[in-house]
């Protein structure tokens, strides 16, 4: 079903969850675009309403997320778990509004478009009312992908992330720093956010266990890259890693094609591509990382170099501002796609 309600020119926008890692990053990027809102609504949970930030200069207050809350709204940027999307949804869309969500809720429904701008804008058009913002791990791979897969048809991905703490929220984020400070000054160390001490360690569980022994994070990553690319035969399998990084996903993605593919002619396509940048100078030590990339806007690419063990393999290293393109970002592009359409 087409949604019938015209988007105006400058819409009335509503985030919810302004009060958290993405949601604040969500009014950052509305600011710093430019965003042609009518009015822009920070909300949050009650505990949090009352607090007051700061945009276009002013102070604003946030309010208390309820359905009154929504009225007038037309974009509902929603970045509050995926329960209170699903609490919020049928308000949302019974006022005509679009609600764009950041939570894993309706990812997977058949007619809830998911998402990435550089790779199938398109699909944002054909909504009924709620557009799914993909995951973030997921986010920077397929804008990675989408210009190799216009050189030559991928067969198979095999990934590893490297996920930022920040990807768990503010409160994981702190948690990285209190522990870091806690465990160089010989304090006990009592994991919360995480299953375990996450300074100075690795840890390969993000988002819950599923029955054949692989995580949520890791399954988000085959279903939503094969929706996003409309290829639901692609292989793709991944191990997904929280590290010791305050913000910046990183991925060691190896690419195997049914045809050839020229590293040189790989390093090109994704020059041009949009919404990349690519770092590949391992003489002069240049390639992503995510220390250096805080804050940024694209998708970076580096150590782009053939796979020698299979046919036509290449390998790359992909890293990406998660708060940033890999949620509030990408979630405010979509936005701009209904305003300009
Ligand atoms: N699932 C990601 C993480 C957050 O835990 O890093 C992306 O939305």
């Amino acid at each position: 079903m087409a949604w019938s309600k015209p988007m105006p020119a400058q819409p009335v926008v509503a985030v919810a969850g302004a009060t958290g890692a993405v949601g604040a990053e969500m009014l950052a990027v509305l600011e710093q675009r430019g965003f042609p809102a009518k009015e822009v609504r920070a909300l949050a949970s009650a505990r949090s309403a009352g607090t007051r930030l700061r945009f276009r200069g002013e102070e604003v207050e946030v309010a208390e997320l309820t359905e009154s809350s929504l009225e007038g709204v037309d974009i509902a940027l929603f970045s509050a778990g995926a329960s209170v999307s699903k609490q919020f949804r049928d308000a949302v869309t019974a006022s005509g509004a679009v609600m764009i969500d950041n939570s894993s809720a309706f990812r997977v429904e058949p007619d809830v478009p998911l998402v990435v701008p550089e790779v199938n804008a398109e699909a944002a058009f054909t909504h009924s009312g709620v557009i799914a913002n993909p995951n973030c791990s997921t986010i920077q791979m397929v804008v990675a992908l989408a210009p190799l897969e216009r050189l030559a048809r991928i067969k198979r991905v095999v990934v590893a992330t490297y996920q930022a703490a920040s990807g768990a929220g503010q409160a994981a984020m702190q948690e990285l720093y209190d522990q870091t400070k806690d465990f160089l000054e010989g304090r006990p160390i009592v994991p919360q956010r995480f299953a375990h001490r996450i300074a100075f360690n690795c840890i390969p569980h993000i988002d819950v266990f599923l029955e054949d022994g692989s995580t949520k994070e890791e399954w988000k990553m085959v279903v939503e890259t094969r929706k996003i690319m409309g290829r639901p035969d692609l292989a793709v399998a991944a191990t997904c890693v929280r590290v010791p990084v305050l913000r910046c996903h990183s991925e060691a993605v190896a690419v195997e094609f049914e045809s050839p593919v020229d590293p040189a002619d790989a390093r090109a396509a994704l020059k041009q591509a949009p919404g990349v940048t690519v770092l590949d100078d391992p003489q002069g030590n240049e390639y992503p990382m995510p220390a250096a990339l805080e804050g940024t806007d694209d998708v970076y690419v580096g150590r782009i170099r053939r796979d020698e063990s299979v046919p036509h393999g290449l390998q790359m290293w992909v890293v990406a501002d998660q708060l940033r393109k890999g949620a509030a970002l990408n979630a405010v592009q979509i936005a701009e796609l209904l305003v300009a359409r």
